[in-house]
């Protein structure tokens, strides 16, 4: 498959740990520079580090907290003075909070997850969109789920903003037409990162359950697919990948130890 990345500058928000990493180190493996952020600085440095030991490229790493409006203000301004401009934006920075029935949600967790992973994601594509457009063109992958497709118990929250992912993919895809910006999405099943973990505020053994009895995608698998979106050819926009470990049949059929 020919490379179409070579030189590319790709954006990746939440670059520091799963999903954002894989896909750091597979874009940069294939001569892409990188923007990647997230608030954890440190994680980000290190990987930094290690990014251009392995393959050369120019990363350049930022603090930053997508739901902080004016922080992503001051970080796209940046980018724009010194010649950043992405031609790839992955919008992948968000969490799932908790796992209650709606009776029983939690505000904080609610709010975090409707701050990060929908206005986030607004926050940074207002922004990172009009230097595209004024660029000639560029590509938006945004990180929704199977959960943006299938409401599973407990998910309501979580569930509902990644069907806005959804929505706002198509929508953002209808809007650029005449601009040369293609939005993509990829839809991920359960995928082993630090994300169960997050959801159960830092509970290992409720994490690990997740994905007890079957094997789940590795972020590798995801970022594999996502290469595959952002490699197409100019002409073709892969608008969705709908990505799940081969025993997850949907979100309420998952064979676990060969059995549903
Ligand atoms: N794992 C799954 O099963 C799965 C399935 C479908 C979709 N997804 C989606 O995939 C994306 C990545 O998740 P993951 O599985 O890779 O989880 P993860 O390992 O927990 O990574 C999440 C990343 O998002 C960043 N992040 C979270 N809140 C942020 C904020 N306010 N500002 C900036 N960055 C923020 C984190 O960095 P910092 O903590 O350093 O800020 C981290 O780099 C999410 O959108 C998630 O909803 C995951």
């Amino acid at each position: 498959m020919e490379n179409r990345l070579q030189g590319k500058r790709i954006l990746i928000t939440g670059g520091s740990a799963g999903i954002g990493e894989a896909c750091a180190e597979r874009f940069a493996a294939a001569g892409a520079n990188l923007i990647l952020c997230a608030r954890r600085i440190a994680r980000l440095r290190e990987l930094q580090a290690g990014l251009v030991e392995r393959h050369q490229g120019q990363v350049d790493v930022f603090p930053l907290d997508v739901r902080d409006r004016e922080a992503v203000q001051n970080f796209v301004s940046e980018i724009a003075e010194r010649k950043l401009t992405p031609n790839i934006l992955i919008n992948n920075a968000g969490l799932a909070a908790g796992l209650n029935r709606f009776q029983d949600g939690d505000w904080d967790d609610w709010d975090r997850m409707i701050d990060t992973n929908i206005k986030g994601l607004l926050n940074v594509s207002r922004l990172v969109i009009p230097l595209m457009i004024a660029a000639g063109g560029g590509h938006i992958v945004n990180v929704g789920s199977l959960a943006g497709y299938q409401v599973y118990p407990k998910g309501n929250v979580y569930n509902a903003t990644k069907f806005a992912v959804r929505a706002l993919s198509e929508g953002m895809n209808i809007d650029l037409a005449g601009t040369g910006v293609r939005v993509s999405m990829i839809s991920p099943g359960a995928v082993r990162t630090e994300f169960s973990e997050v959801r159960f505020h830092g509970d290992r053994e409720a994490a690990a359950k997740v994905y007890e009895g079957y094997t789940p995608l590795s972020a590798a698998d995801v970022a594999e697919a996502v290469f595959f979106i952002i490699n197409a050819p100019p002409h073709v926009n892969i608008q969705n990948i709908l990505i799940t470990p081969t025993a997850q049949r949907n979100a309420y059929c998952v064979e676990r130890d060969g059995k549903t």
